[in-house]
């Protein structure tokens, strides 16, 4: 049985968010030779792609793609291993000892390989006790470790902040990292410096002068919203970065399959604007062409790595349409143009609004498509859905021979079968000089038409004039929901040239949720308005961030499903008469200070179908009841006069088709505990470790109590065997509610299965920060058993969740879904 957690005590007493003022830490020791870091830097880490599966084999048939591929001549030149390369204990001299199952050839083996192929070597140490993957730290042993490293030949360190026995002040993040940059710094070696510490203590306001890199945020995962989030935590603190000091937003995920060329490109280019660390994250040996090829961009890589180091500013941010500014030596600029909406958007800036020199036209080289455009003075493009158009952008004298920049923008509303949408494209013409006989078509997908109901052409398009043209787009009745492309292309003449420009819009055909009652949160609304961050799914709105909510909390009352705005909101779902009712509770969440009171009203098309009244926080729950028969659209909106506040929709039942009252609300959730009456037979896997284990009635979200646990020790394993094997089949997830006490907490899930009660554990886990909730979800394609095991759903012998506790937390509902 593995009871060891990824996660083992990840984060000890307080170690959240410190706004202590900011600290001077001691400068460093002179150290001869060139700058460290003198451009962000750039290479290989095996942890995105591999975790713990690190080898000497690994990093050397890496070492050698990167020299076959011609990455190293790009500029990627560390070859980094990330945790899990030594023994879980020191040797009896104190020093770590690299795994000799891994690295047969030690440590020094592999850096001698690498600095023959002309490549630096990097490896992976923990401010803290033990890494985060539960392997020996340095605090405490900074000296004999970083003399370790320097004499196997490393040129790197990742400095990570698992177990670190902090008390969460910024003056122990600052003494903990300044230990480990003195004791580099006495081994007299070279060696580059990456904090990592998330970006919990503020690093960029302390840390120039101790490393050349640290961490801004949380773990980057593959998928777009992790990719999404960072930026928008990572840009904002442009003015911290600069030669050998640079916000880290953490290693590239590009190639690792989680998400579409379009945003690996976007990942790509927005770290080149940010001067972030180049920190390849897939596996080179099979990585496509394509891939290749994003990561290999040298004229990305070039804005990404010039010499001036000016990380590039957030010129505008508005609509999730942003524009990055970034100085390159020798007087250009690199202008990224990022649209992170789900739909094609055009995003621009005035030349004057950037650092560009004053200039009669501007030269633009689109650093992927390698085409060059010139611009009178506003510098734009069509921009898909999560892409990013990156100009290199130089004054020109005059536009001669420079195609214009015209660009082919275009709205759509929802587009719904048999009825239809309304799009509107836009042509513009942005090049100095005119451009003439100006032709818009749009082709749609097969059977679909586009007629437009005004003028498709233009004889002559000025500077700046647009041709603006509305279409009927005819949709069959059949047409499956999802989404479609739909291609705006622009043909004209400019000199006596012809030219063409095209742009893809994706149609997204709504349909009417199907027959059944089913939770209200499940179901994908059209379109959301929120005054602070996005609508949150079963939780509360929390803040400015995706997920940052805690469980829906309304007059002392915990609910599990729900939708968490701020007042100013607006959902819309497309219902096409299909659906009868919809039952919600709604109330001010308790997580809102006592303030303005909030208006909850649905909306059956433009009839009003149920409304609250004022509600003010503290109050208990009212619920609604609104009738919907024959509503194309039901739209919620909560209202609060200028105040924002933290709005909560609270279980909301739809009702859909001809389906009995009492029929079960979807998705169907199965309680495996629930501790109404006792712990039900919980407790703690290692009993060795202390700790307790008792029904409370402190918080519940089934029935009326819940589980509080205890532990001693920094984290453990809750659950139990099963008397009798249970059958989870027809269920792909676990779930289970948790609310953290003084300090936060992290929650895992695994469970046994099979005779030989084989131990299967999810790799997912977040933090729940001091008094805040959450429901903690494992999907079951989400749980790695041990090699030669699979997972059985049928035969569940035990199941257990991992908390990470300091002082009490309360769990309920151990569920299956
Ligand atoms: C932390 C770091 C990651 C990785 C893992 C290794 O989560 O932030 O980048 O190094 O630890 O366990």
């Amino acid at each position: 049985m593995r009871l060891t957690a990824l996660v083992t005590a990840l984060l000890v007493a307080g170690a959240t968010l410190v706004a202590a003022p900011v600290q001077a830490a001691a400068p460093a020791p002179p150290t001869a030779g060139p700058a460290l870091a003198a451009t962000p830097p750039m290479g290989f880490n095996n942890w995105n792609a591999f975790g713990c599966e690190v080898s000497e084999t690994l990093i050397k048939e890496t070492a050698d793609v990167l020299v076959s591929s011609g990455l190293r001549d790009l500029g990627y030149e560390y070859v980094n291993i990330d945790d899990c390369w030594s023994l879980r204990e020191r040797g009896p001299d104190g020093r770590l000892v690299p795994d000799p199952d891994k690295f047969p050839g030690g440590i020094d083996g592999v850096a001698d390989y690498v600095h023959a192929k002309g490549l630096k070597l990097g490896i992976y140490g923990d401010a803290g006790t033990r890494t985060c993957a539960g392997y020996p730290g340095s605090l405490g042993h900074e000296e004999i470790d970083a003399r370790t490293w320097a004499g196997w030949g490393v040129d790197y360190l990742k400095y990570d902040n698992c177990n670190n026995q902090s008390d969460g002040s910024q003056e122990d993040y600052i003494r903990r990292y300044t230990a480990m940059r003195d004791a580099l710094a006495r081994t007299g070696r070279p060696i580059v410096y990456s904090i990592c510490e998330w970006g919990t203590s503020q690093p960029w306001t302390w840390a120039e002068g101790v490393g050349q890199l640290w961490r801004t945020t949380g773990d980057i995962s593959d998928d777009w919203s992790s990719v999404r989030s960072i930026i928008r935590q990572n840009a904002p603190l442009a003015p911290y970065a600069g030669p050998g000091h640079w916000n880290d937003p953490d290693m590239l995920e590009i190639g690792n399959g989680g998400m579409t060329a379009t945003e690996y490109r976007t990942h790509m280019s927005m770290w080149a604007m940010m001067a972030a660390p180049l920190i390849i994250g897939t596996d080179l040996r099979a990585a496509s062409a394509e891939t290749l090829e994003i990561l290999g961009n040298r004229e990305i890589i070039a804005v990404d790595q010039d010499r001036l180091g000016v990380q590039g500013a957030v010129v505008s941010d508005e609509n999730g349409l942003m524009v990055l500014d970034k100085p390159l030596a020798g007087g250009d600029r690199a202008i990224a143009l990022y649209n992170s909406t789900d739909t094609l958007a055009t995003v621009g800036v005035a030349a004057a609004d950037t650092g560009l020199r004053r200039a009669g036209a501007y030269r633009l080289r689109d650093l992927w498509t390698g085409r060059t455009l010139q611009a009178r003075s506003t510098i734009s493009a069509a921009v898909p859905a999560h892409g990013t158009v990156v100009y290199r952008v130089s004054p020109l004298r005059g536009p001669g021979d420079v195609p214009p920049s015209v660009v082919a923008g275009a709205a759509l509303g929802t587009v719904v079968p048999a009825d239809g949408g309304t799009l509107t494209t836009a042509v513009t013409n942005r090049g100095a000089g005119d451009v003439r006989d100006v032709k818009v078509t749009v082709r749609t997908p097969e059977g679909w038409t586009a007629t437009a109901t005004g003028p498709s052409g233009s004889a002559r398009l000025r500077t700046d004039a647009a041709l603006e043209t509305a279409w009927r787009i005819g949709v069959p009745a059949t047409a499956a929901a999802g989404r479609h492309p739909i291609e705006i292309t622009a043909a004209y003449r400019w000199g006596r040239r012809s030219a063409g420009t095209s742009s893809e819009i994706v149609a997204v055909v709504v349909t009417a949720p199907g027959d059944g009652r089913r939770h209200l949160s499940t179901v994908a609304p059209v379109s959301t308005v929120n005054a602070t961050g996005p609508v949150e799914a079963d939780q509360s709105n929390g803040g400015p961030l995706e997920d940052d909510g805690n469980l829906i909390t309304i007059g002392g009352r915990v609910y599990q499903r729900g939708l968490g705005t701020t007042t100013g909101s607006e959902i819309s779902y497309y219902l096409g008469g299909r659906c009868s009712r919809l039952v919600t509770d709604v109330g001010v969440d308790d997580e809102a200070a006592a303030g303005a009171p909030a208006t909850f009203t649905v909306h059956a098309d433009a009839r009003t179908a149920a409304t609250s009244g004022p509600m003010t926080s503290g109050q208990a729950p009212a619920t609604l009841t609104a009738d919907l028969t024959g509503a194309d659209w039901l739209r919620l909106t909560a209202e609060s006069g200028a105040a924002a506040v933290h709005a909560d929709w609270a279980s909301p039942v739809l009702t859909c088709g001809d389906v009995p009252d009492d029929s079960p609300v979807l998705p169907v959730s199965r309680t495996l505990f629930s501790f109404e009456t006792g712990t039900d037979g919980f407790t703690i896997a290692n009993p060795g470790d202390g700790g307790t284990v008792a029904r409370s009635p402190l918080f519940h979200t089934h029935g009326t109590s819940g589980l509080k646990v205890s532990t001693p020790v920094a984290g453990n394993w809750f659950g139990r065997p099963l008397d009798e094997p249970l059958d989870l089949t027809g269920t792909s997830m676990l779930r289970f509610d948790v609310r953290a006490g003084e300090v936060g907490t992290v929650g895992e899930i695994a469970i046994q299965v099979g005779e030989d009660m084989s131990w299967c554990q999810g790799g997912r886990w977040g933090w729940i920060g001091p008094h805040s909730s959450r429901t903690v979800t494992e999907r079951f394609d989400q749980i790695a058993c041990p090699l030669g095991v699979t997972l059985d759903l049928a035969d569940v012998r035990a199941v257990w969740v991992f908390l990470n506790t300091g002082g009490d937390v309360h769990i309920d509902d151990v569920r299956a879904e």
